[in-house]
């Protein structure tokens, strides 16, 4: 059954694009097994594929190919290589150290992946992050989900450099080597597309919570912090802006208050431990902890001190959020307080009623988690989770909640408070104050309805 979406609520490009993930995400579900009989184990519960059906496609190979299993490239998940697969793995000895060259693999019975939006171009596009695959609250690397605007540039960081110019004392420009001399900062924060849940607006419209909440990410994060080089040259008189240029296609450009820029803006070029990947901004990228991921300048080139906004297309034309009345809001960067249960959540079936334990993740971009609550009866009542330490600021907190399910349908919802005292709005509470017209900024509590069969239903409550 083909979802719709009136005209009322959605533009003739909302339209296209919420029909067009529904397809991509229909492709996704398709290409993994739907027929999986029941299990106690973990595994059957969760969409994707399973390790019994990798099992099975390495059984059914001919036993002449089994022993070339490596051969059969085409049959291990991206990030891992099929290797043999004996009856009984202590008959003989496993594989050489350092067969992988020397960067390690993930096992070929790990299937998890991002999956794309389906723009008509592929070097302007967003794939979402599994986050109902993932454990704690990092995001794997390979899995960070990704929105470009004009592709993937291929930087040499030899040849790379930050220009620091404007409205300061001495302009500067900082080579690579310049930047890794300096004292450096880690810290552990949530990027996240204001555009997450840009189709769940008007109805639930995505199955998964891949689908749905997909645009939000964490990693450990390591660079300089921007006031640092603010320090070395100078802010000028008056100065209140600064301007971020990309080094990609697109030349992305964004306006950033000064303030957050001295506050605890960081110019990273490492992620959870290793060199930033080339999808997420290699050799260097702004990072604003908590601000909507679109001003995290990606392959970042340029700054300028401004004493205003620049005015960019990606802060007037996009990610502006047109209110009913026609007026737009402008500069909506902090990520308002948000979180979702991703086990169960959708398309998973929950193969009997007894003990499961709730589980999702929970952020806000102005403080930290201080209470995530769960209802397991659409909102009448509440119960307190678990939060898993450390609860950061700007980062992804996993809360956790025993849960003995007795059989029957009903809602389940979680509820963010942050350490502002602001509470996770529910979706009609939000599109009170919003309406429908903007695709930003949807930090509504989801509901996921739990059927009396264990099927997991996205749905408006
Ligand atoms: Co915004």
């Amino acid at each position: 059954m083909k979802p719709e979406f009136p005209s009322d609520l959605y533009s003739d490009s909302e339209r296209k694009m919420a029909e067009a993930l529904v397809e991509t995400e229909n492709h996704a579900l398709k290409t993994t097994d739907s027929t999986e009989e029941d299990c106690d184990c973990k595994d059957g519960m969760f969409n994707g594929m399973s390790r019994r059906r990798m099992l099975a496609v390495s059984a059914a190979l001919p036993a002449a190919l089994m022993t070339n299993a490596q051969a059969q490239g085409q049959e291990a998940p991206p990030g891992s290589v099929a290797y043999d697969v004996l009856d009984d793995s202590t008959s003989r000895q496993g594989r050489v150290i350092l067969g992988d060259g020397g960067y390690g693999t993930r096992s070929q019975f790990e299937n998890s992946k991002r999956w794309r939006y389906p723009t008509a171009s592929l070097d302007s596009s967003w794939s979402m992050t599994p986050i109902a695959d993932g454990h704690g609250v990092i995001t794997p690397s390979g899995l960070h989900f990704e929105r470009h605007h004009a592709g993937i540039p291929t930087i040499d960081p030899d040849n790379h450099s930050l220009i620091l110019h404007g409205l300061v004392d001495t302009p500067m420009k900082f080579t690579m080597a310049d930047l890794y001399r300096m004292p450096s900062v880690t810290r552990t924060h949530f990027i996240e597309c204001s555009g997450n849940g840009l189709t769940e607006w008007a109805a639930p419209t995505l199955k998964t919570v891949q689908g749905t909440h997909g645009l939000t990410s964490t990693s450990e994060w390591t660079g300089v912090a921007l006031s640092s080089l603010l320090e070395i040259c100078g802010v000028g008189d008056g100065a209140a802006w600064i301007l971020a240029e990309g080094a990609d296609a697109a030349v992305m450009t964004r306006s950033v208050p000064i303030s957050k820029a001295m506050d605890d803006a960081m110019l990273v070029y490492a992620q959870n431990g290793e060199a930033i990947r080339p999808e997420q901004g290699y050799p260097l990228r702004l990072m604003l902890p908590g601000f909507e991921g679109n001003t995290h300048i990606k392959w970042l080139r340029r700054l300028e001190v401004s004493d205003k906004p620049f005015m960019t297309r990606e802060e007037t034309a996009k990610y502006t959020d047109l209110m009913p009345d026609g007026m737009a809001r402008l500069f909506t960067l902090e990520m308002d307080a948000k979180s979702v249960i991703t086990f169960p959540s959708g398309e998973m079936k929950l193969p009997r009623p007894g003990f499961y334990e709730i589980s999702g993740l929970a952020w806000s971009g102005r403080g930290h988690v201080v209470k995530v609550e769960v209802s397991a009866d659409g909102g009448r009542s509440w119960t307190e989770a678990a939060l898993q330490e450390p609860v950061l600021d700007k980062c992804h907190t996993r809360f956790r909640l025993p849960w003995n399910w007795d059989g029957t349908e009903l809602i389940l919802q979680s509820r963010a408070t942050d350490s502002t005292g602001y509470v996770q709005p529910t979706i009609a509470e939000l599109v009170a104050l919003r309406g429908t017209n903007s695709v930003y900024h949807l930090n509504a509590i989801q509901s996921w309805k739990i059927s009396a069969a264990g099927e997991v239903t996205n749905v408006h409550a």
